[in-house]
């Protein structure tokens, strides 16, 4: 899959069409929750797809502050209890929203604070917990891009905007080099092109609230994220958070080089003089 491309392309939507998806579209999602990628191999995790009803059901207890996207499907991850089950859901889903996104289906993250509420709306026996609610379907995402640039009286133009719409950090800000705060530009003896592209890729990863509130070093030979608490974002979606940057960041560079890029979890033997507020959540050679 040319993830960076879909990364570029994806934006969460959250105004679907009615339409309906074909037996086949929903195998393909099937499919590829199977054989795709897990940040920790051996947590045992199941797909649970709801289409049409989904909506009725979650309602109240999905969403911002309880308000839910509306939407005709929603996929949910379960997963067995484990101390990293939210960082590795947050890897698989975004790994799903990518492949929805090359399916030329919209999709967006929905918050849980409670899974056996999940559970019990939805009529689900399972003994695993709801670690990742994301619904999708055929966005109405048009409408959203086209907006009047307003220059002066006689200056308007009607103009698309093209890539992101909820502003990120940018990739100066984002990736420090050797240390903590250490700025680069990225110029090229720096890093390769693939390098630069797997940071791109990371900035543009979506989260909570979009607040990035994470970190990363590049120390040539490794990657390392470090992560704070952020007063808004709660402890499960901050986890779901490092796992789909962790998928972003690692699904690009794959593209490019012979083997899967592996994210190991927690600190490095190495002190990267991170400050108070932030903790390592892990780190992959590279
Ligand atoms: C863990 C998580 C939970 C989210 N929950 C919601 C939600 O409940 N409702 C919503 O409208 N958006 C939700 N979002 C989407 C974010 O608001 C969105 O990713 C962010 O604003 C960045 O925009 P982008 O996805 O278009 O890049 C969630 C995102 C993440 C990562």
């Amino acid at each position: 899959m040319d993830y960076y491309n879909l990364m570029e392309k994806r934006m969460s939507i959250r105004d679907f069409k009615d339409w309906d998806l074909s037996e086949k579209q929903m195998e393909d999602i099937r499919e590829h929750f199977q054989k795709g990628s897990r940040l920790i191999p051996h947590i045992d995790v199941d797909l649970v797809l709801l289409q049409k009803e989904g909506e009725k059901l979650l309602d109240g207890v999905a969403g911002y502050k309880g308000f839910l996207i509306k939407a005709p499907y929603y996929l949910l991850i379960l997963s067995e209890d484990h101390p990293y089950a939210a960082q590795n859901a947050g890897y698989i889903g975004e790994d799903l929203v990518l492949k929805l996104s090359e399916m030329e289906l919209d999709s967006c993250w929905v918050t849980l604070t409670d899974s056996d509420a999940v559970k019990d709306a939805v009529g689900l026996s399972s003994d695993k917990n709801v670690a990742a609610v994301i619904a999708f379907g055929y966005g109405n995402s048009l409408g959203d891009r086209t907006r009047l640039d307003i220059k002066s009286p006689s200056d308007i133009h009607v103009i698309t905007r093209e890539g992101h719409l909820a502003p990120k950090i940018c990739v100066e800000d984002l990736v420090y080099l050797e240390k903590w705060g250490q700025k680069s530009d990225w110029e090229e003896d720096v890093i390769d092109d693939t390098m630069e592209k797997a940071f791109y890729g990371a900035s543009i990863a979506p989260s909570f609230l979009n607040r990035q509130p994470y970190r990363f070093i590049y120390d040539y030979n490794r990657m390392i994220l470090a992560v704070k608490e952020d007063e808004l974002t709660g402890e499960h979606d901050g986890k779901l958070n490092q796992g789909i940057v962790m998928f972003h960041f690692a699904a690009v560079l794959s593209q490019w080089r012979p083997r899967e890029v592996q994210w190991v979890m927690g600190a490095p033997d190495k002190a990267y003089g991170i400050p108070e507020e932030y903790e390592i959540a892990g780190y992959c050679e590279v």
